[in-house]
């Protein structure tokens, strides 16, 4: 069975001895081999280069056998398409060149052809695509509009938090405007790449958490349902909320082939409470990848073992993989999910 065939039984909800993993932020700093890009070009200049893009997607899958690559972007490339462009912090997080507060401000953001802007995107998928042959799945994604609605009205990290959820409380005809918009560039991006041959598209609801529960389907879910139609079945989506404060029956049912959660979740008993008819995906802590190899292992094997059996589980780090994190243990991580059998449960 290839990767790909792995992947696509997963969410599925197939039986199979071993689940198919690949990780977040796979490419990207703790690998010395894209320091060395990121020394000569910067990040956009990466992300913008159909070749380089390609690149860099394909270090991590040279180095280790992962069953799937992600293409090398950022969520924030949606924002910077509709005219809001951002910079990556010296000392890290991200700074916005603007923050929507007003109908003066939403009106600076372009949204009828924006999500052409990222042909640069599909042009990248198309090269991998072409390196990978069929042998191991290939996934495009974006960001939920709540998330990148974040940090468009929230600026980025350190900044005020709070201005969206305000927005939606004290402002929701505003509210309901800049979401509108965003979530028509994100299912026009979403089309793409639906149609440029990934295997699937998972959407990123990394600041998910900040609605409280009783707000999250109209603050945010109802914007990702409509990007779910626009991939219309053509791609399976996942859907990536980071917290614990979900509906998860709610998430299931916006139409995702998958719901992929933090390690936060309890996955057996998540596994339990969701139709067969949706996967899961989740989710070892990445700081057990911070410290000794054996830890590392041991990490994954009692996730495994948790799962154990189990139909429609993917493995995955609950986030992206940490910076800091040692090479040599993403090698023991991906040793010991591939040496993993189990026979499958009797549900
Ligand atoms: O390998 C992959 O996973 C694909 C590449 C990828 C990146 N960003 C590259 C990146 C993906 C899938 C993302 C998604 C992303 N970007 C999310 C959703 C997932 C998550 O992490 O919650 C979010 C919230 C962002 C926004 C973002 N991009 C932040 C907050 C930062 C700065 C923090 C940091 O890690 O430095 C980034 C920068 C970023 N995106 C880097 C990479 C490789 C590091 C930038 C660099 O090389 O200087």
């Amino acid at each position: 069975m290839t990767s790909r065939d792995r992947f696509l039984k997963a969410l599925r909800c197939e039986a199979l001895p071993r689940p198919p993993l690949w990780l977040m932020r796979q490419a990207g700093r703790y690998l010395p081999e894209y320091r060395a890009l990121r020394a000569r070009h910067s990040f956009l200049e990466l992300a913008r280069t159909p070749e380089l893009a390609a690149e860099v997607t394909l270090q991590p899958l040279k180095r280790y056998a992962l069953d799937a690559a992600i293409i090398f972007s950022d969520i924030l490339v949606v924002p910077e398409a509709m005219g809001l462009p951002f910079l990556f912090r010296e000392q890290g997080g991200i700074e916005m060149a603007f923050t929507v507060k007003s109908r003066a401000d939403l009106a600076r953001l372009t949204v009828s052809g924006a999500a052409k802007k990222l042909h640069y995107v599909t042009e990248a998928i198309g090269l991998v695509r072409a390196r990978l042959g069929n042998e191991r799945a290939l996934l495009g994604f974006c960001g939920s509009p709540w998330t990148l609605a974040a940090y468009m009205v929230n600026g980025g990290a350190g900044n005020n938090l709070e201005a969206l959820t305000m927005m939606f409380r004290l402002d929701a005809k505003l509210f309901r405007e800049l979401l509108g918009r965003i979530t028509a560039v994100c299912c026009d991006y979403v089309r793409m790449l639906a149609q440029s041959g990934v295997d699937a598209i998972q959407i990123f609801d990394t600041w998910g958490g900040l609605c409280s529960p009783e707000i999250y389907g109209e603050a945010s879910l109802q914007w990702i349902r409509q990007m779910v139609a626009a991939a219309d079945g053509q791609a399976p989506v996942i859907l990536f909320a980071k917290g614990k404060g979900y509906d998860w029956r709610a998430l299931a049912e916006a139409g995702a082939a998958a719901v992929s959660v933090d390690w936060t979740v309890d996955l057996p008993a998540l596994r339990e409470r969701l139709p067969l008819t949706v996967a899961v995906q989740g989710n070892l802590n990445p700081a057990a990848l911070l410290a000794d190899a054996d830890g590392a292992r041991r990490a994954a094997e009692s996730l495994l073992a948790s799962m154990a059996g189990r139909r429609g589980f993917v493995f995955i780090l609950g986030h992206g993989v940490r910076p800091e994190t040692p090479p040599e243990n993403v090698s023991v991580l991906v040793e010991t999910v591939r040496a993993w059998t189990s026979a499958p449960r009797a549900k």
